[in-house]
């Protein structure tokens, strides 16, 4: 559903991506992983049109849809979650999810903040949107609640109704397991799999390895901003340009090491 070409993004003198083709199939979990600094977030970044690619072209649904901004991009339905966590703490969970709506549909955040006679004709349909979108991530029942008392995993969820409220077909998210424990990470794979059951194709960046072995259907693996390999997980895994990016990064050497036995009990 989303091929990119050559796709390329400069900052100065650094390649944070570089010349990455690659496609993301629909009905599908997609991981990209990859060293800390790989490119991984910055390859999000110019799907969602946060970033102007410097190179490439990035086709969705059969459309070019390379330089459109972000709210264009998300009206042709690819939304996303943040790295860090962007919720809005002392507002209702219901209220987080509408601005999710409001902010990814048509304006921007002031818009969604000061309730203007013109924006108010909106407001049901940012109610309905986000009221679904909460119903999607087990959230309807603390509709009211302030989403700063829940829990950090329904939090997370809280962020995930945010990027559905506006209805994708593409998801991406940005580590969502970061900051959770074992048994959060566990319901959180449950969810992302319930999404995709109900028609809904995701992307993730995750460092985690148990969860992408375990949900991943396809691995995009980039480094120093290129794509060194992209297969099923049992493929990746064993892909010795693959080991050899972890074993020569320090912090995740570990994580890559222990990814066949964890992804042989997932
Ligand atoms: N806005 C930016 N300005 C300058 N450099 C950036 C910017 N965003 C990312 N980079 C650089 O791009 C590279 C890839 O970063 P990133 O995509 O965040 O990596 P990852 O998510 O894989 O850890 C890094 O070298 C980072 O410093
Ligand atoms: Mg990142």
């Amino acid at each position: 559903m989303l091929e990119v070409q050559n796709l390329g993004i400069r900052f100065g003198g650094n390649h944070a991506v570089q010349d990455v083709t690659a496609s993301i199939e629909a009905g599908q979990i997609t991981a990209i992983i990859g060293p800390n600094g790989a490119g991984k977030s910055t390859f999000f970044n110019l799907i969602s049109g946060f970033y102007q690619p410097t190179t490439g072209r990035i086709r969705f649904l059969g459309q070019d849809i390379t330089r459109l901004p972000t709210h264009e991009v998300v009206a042709r339905g690819i939304a996303r979650t943040f790295q860090t966590t962007t919720i809005y703490k002392e507002l209702s969970v219901l209220e987080n999810a509408m601005i999710g709506h409001r902010v990814r549909t048509r304006a921007g955040l002031w818009d969604a903040l000061l309730r203007t006679g013109r924006e108010r004709r909106d407001e049901e349909e940012s109610r309905s949107g986000g009221m679904a979108a909460l119903e999607r991530v087990g959230l309807a029942g603390q509709a009211h609640q302030l989403a700063g008392a829940l829990t950090q995993e329904g939090q997370k969820r809280v962020g995930i109704a945010m990027a559905l409220s506006s209805d994708p077909k593409l998801l991406l998210l940005d580590e969502p397991a970061a900051g959770m424990n074992p048994e959060e990470t566990v319901n959180l794979m449950a969810l992302i799999r319930d999404l995709v059951a109900g028609g809904l194709s995701v992307a993730l960046v995750e460092h985690k390895m148990s969860l992408v072995m375990g949900l991943a259907d396809e691995i995009l693996v980039l480094h120093h901003g290129q794509k060194i390999a992209e297969g099923p997980p049992n493929q990746v895994s064993r892909d010795p340009a693959v080991i050899e990016a972890y074993l020569g990064s320090h912090a995740h050497g570990g994580q890559m090491g222990q990814a066949g036995t964890e992804g042989a009990h997932a």
